[in-house]
């Protein structure tokens, strides 16, 4: 059983679902009224029957299609989970995560070997972007803002929820999202607590972007554009830094949460939001892979719960609680 993780079927599947969710499988039998011949999705999708075929066929294989045999021809039809999992449509879908893990992170993965002999992130070697400035990297094109961005999106859909619940936030009527991105988190919160007021700060194209691309209706969430290493924050009863804690060297860090601790009164507070190792590092495997994943990416790793209560404590915060949601993102909760 163990050495099945030495094989194709453990590092080729993500492959045939990276493939056929760029190509538009998922979509296509989504949309389709009917099951659909190899040739047919072939001849939709601008590809070769035999290559699809043997696609589709794997597909089948792992569990994520069906496929019934009328006149001995294989007819292929989607399934709860490629529909609502696999698929564009759906509000639960992974597709952008899955895009973005296709064509930027296993592309990083592929200099893993490096990114553990040098100990820093495959920008460089990668696409031959500068190690240093991480977000130049991550934001190298427009199309690729928007494809991280979308990340970003999809995760808080499926874990948003959790978080903003993990604790009471209620009495925090101003909150303040430090590099909130597209605002996913934010909204999130913006309905958990409709007497708070949300605010998104983030780099001056990506909140532009957030504002052309994801804004919702009736949405009561602000943007602001700015940089949070740079000048005073916006003031705040409580500041939420999710997913920005990995990112960044211990120093970095150690500033961030000193500059928030004095922008904030005596009662506000800091929620950090990340994929929390275990205090023995022994895992949760996703968040052991999370930190590799910010070795070839990025210049920070994920950290157990005394790290950051250690980083809080240390910019002078009080009150540290840490919410394990057992999704794969938790809470700490710090007040000044
Ligand atoms: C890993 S993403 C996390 C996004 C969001 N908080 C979430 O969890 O979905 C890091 C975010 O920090 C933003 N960011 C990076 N450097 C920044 C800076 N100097 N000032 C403000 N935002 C910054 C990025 O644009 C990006 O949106
Ligand atoms: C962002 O995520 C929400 C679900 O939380 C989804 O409804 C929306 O379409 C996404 N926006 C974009 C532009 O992907
Ligand atoms: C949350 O805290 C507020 C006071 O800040 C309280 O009025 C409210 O009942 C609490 N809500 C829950 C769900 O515990």
């Amino acid at each position: 059983q163990k050495l099945k993780i030495y094989c194709a079927e453990v590092y080729c599947v993500p492959q045939v679902i990276f493939s056929a969710c760029e190509l538009g499988v998922f979509d296509l039998l989504l949309q389709s009224q009917k099951p659909l011949k190899a040739g047919e999705v072939a001849r939709e999708l601008g590809t070769s029957e035999d290559g699809m075929e043997r696609l589709l066929d794997v597909l089948v294989g792992i569990e994520i299609l069906e496929v019934e045999h009328t006149e001995g021809t294989a007819h292929y039809s989607s399934t709860d989970v490629s529909n609502l999992y696999l698929a564009k449509a759906s509000p639960k879908s992974l597709h952008d995560m899955i895009i973005y893990n296709s064509q930027t992170i296993y592309p990083l993965w592929n200099n893993l070997v490096d990114a553990v002999r040098e100990g820093k992130n495959q920008n460089e070697k990668t696409f031959g972007l500068s190690s240093k400035d991480i977000f130049s990297a991550i934001y190298r094109s427009e199309e690729e803002m928007l494809k991280f961005m979308g990340l970003m999106n999809s995760t808080w859909a499926i874990d948003g929820h959790d978080i903003v619940t993990a604790f009471n936030l209620s009495g925090f009527k101003s909150m303040v999202d430090l590099g909130g991105c597209s605002g996913a988190l934010a909204r999130e919160l913006a309905r958990e607590y409709p007497s708070s007021t949300v605010t998104v700060l983030d780099l001056p194209k990506v909140v532009q972007t957030a504002k052309q691309h994801f804004t919702e209706s009736g949405c009561t969430v602000e943007f602001q554009e700015g940089d949070f290493f740079e000048g005073d924050l916006p003031p705040a009863d409580l500041y939420i830094l999710a997913r920005i804690i990995h990112d960044w060297k211990k120093d970095k860090c150690e500033k961030l949460l000193k500059k928030i601790h004095s922008s904030t009164s005596p009662g506000g507070g800091v929620l950090i939001v990340e994929a929390m190792l275990f205090e023995s590092r022994r895992g949760p495997i996703t968040a052991q892979l999370y930190s590799l994943n910010m070795l070839v990416q990025t210049e920070g790793k994920e950290h157990p719960p005394s790290h950051y209560t250690g980083m809080l404590t240390q910019a002078g915060f009080k009150d540290v609680q840490v919410c394990r949601t057992g999704k794969s993102y938790d809470a700490v909760l710090a007040i000044k």
